[in-house]
């Protein structure tokens, strides 16, 4: 039972929040999208000095919403990793000052863990789980045998899905983050144009799945489809393009997560981040699940964007079981969640 803040600054969003015996009293985000847009993606310089003028508001709204004063907190819990490295200092940085003036202990908590564990605001937890983390800068398969224990099973080799509809998004002149217009244009579509999907295949010699995925072959795919239909002065169908990228993106999401749940036997999976707004993702995967006894938590909108609330949910776990770093931790922008207790 404690009172924890949140910190969170990894991109583009300045978040804090607090919980109070794991009930969330305020959840302010302060987001940059709106600027970063003009630029068709997160300019990191404007992003940390932007982290660093908002930081100050959004801490104190958080307060006066909670009706907390500081000196109430059992821990200030902050995102250490992985994101942009002066954004994150932006958001370690307040931590700090709070917990060297306040005299209170700092827990640094892993990123992708808050996209999992934000799931938890809305469902429990059954062990073995599968959180499926799709966002801008992951697409991960991660099992848990048990509370706060991650092991990657499957990521991508190369672009994360979500930064993938953002360049498809700009390719086809669609704004920044393309994420939600690519899914509403799809809604209209049909997947009639041929992108490459990247079946699930064994690895090379066992009957094990290799659970990796790949999205620049798929985002080049469609540069060179556009650029063709330019150079021959032929149209295509908007709409229709966002379906089959679209469904060349989720599929191969989809036939892992299914064949994973099945081999590793869980009880439950879980989607997390950015994409897991997407509505063909979230369709196909209770299709998928369907009749299998495996719980699927789709977690609500508010969850799916970056946020603090899941940032103190994390940190709030990690405090109980006296998980806490000095005054001298440091960002990691690369950070695995494996190593989410090496700091
Ligand atoms: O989790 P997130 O806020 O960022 C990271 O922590 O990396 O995810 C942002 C990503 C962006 O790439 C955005 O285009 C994507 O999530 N996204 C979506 C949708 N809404 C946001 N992708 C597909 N369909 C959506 N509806």
């Amino acid at each position: 039972m404690s009172i924890i803040l949140g910190i969170e600054s990894s991109c583009d969003e300045t978040a804090a929040a607090l919980t109070k015996d794991g009930k969330l009293l305020a959840n302010v985000i302060s987001s940059q999208a709106d600027i970063h847009a003009k630029y068709g993606g997160v300019m990191p310089e404007v992003a940390s000095r932007l982290h660093v003028e908002n930081i100050g508001v959004v801490l104190k709204e958080t307060m006066e919403k909670a009706g907390i004063g500081y000196e109430e907190l059992d821990a200030i819990a902050f995102t250490r990793g992985p994101g942009l490295i002066g954004s994150l200092h932006a958001g370690v940085e307040a931590a700090k000052a709070l917990a060297l003036l306040y005299k209170k202990p700092l827990v640094p908590v892993h990123h992708l863990a808050g996209h999992i564990y934000a799931n938890e605001y809305v469902d429990s937890f059954s062990f073995p789980l599968l959180a499926v983390v799709v966002s801008g800068g992951n697409t991960e398969l991660v099992l848990m045998e048990r509370d706060l224990d991650f092991k990657v099973i499957g990521e991508t080799k190369d672009d994360a899905v979500g930064e993938s509809f953002d360049k498809v998004a700009r390719i086809v002149g669609l704004p920044y983050p393309g994420g939600l217009p690519i899914d509403l244009h799809a809604q209209k579509g049909k997947p009639v144009y041929d992108f490459p999907v990247q079946k699930l295949h064994h690895v090379p010699g066992t009957e094990k799945y290799d659970y990796s995925f790949s999205y620049s072959g798929l985002k080049t795919a469609v540069l060179n489809f556009v650029e063709h239909k330019r150079a021959k002065g032929e149209s295509y169908d908007l709409d229709d393009l966002c379906a089959s990228f679209t469904k060349a993106a989720i599929d191969p999401i989809v036939e892992r997560m299914k064949a994973a749940a099945k081999e590793y036997h869980v009880k439950q999976v879980v989607l997390a981040g950015g994409v897991s707004a997407n509505s063909y993702l979230r369709s196909e995967a209770a299709k998928a699940l369907e009749g299998t006894g495996i719980h699927l938590t789709i977690p609500p909108l508010w969850c799916t964007t970056d946020n603090a609330a899941m940032i103190a949910k994390v940190g709030e776990k990690l405090f109980a079981s006296g998980i806490t770093c000095s005054l001298d931790v440091d960002v990691d922008p690369n950070w695995q969640i494996e190593d989410f207790k090496e700091f």
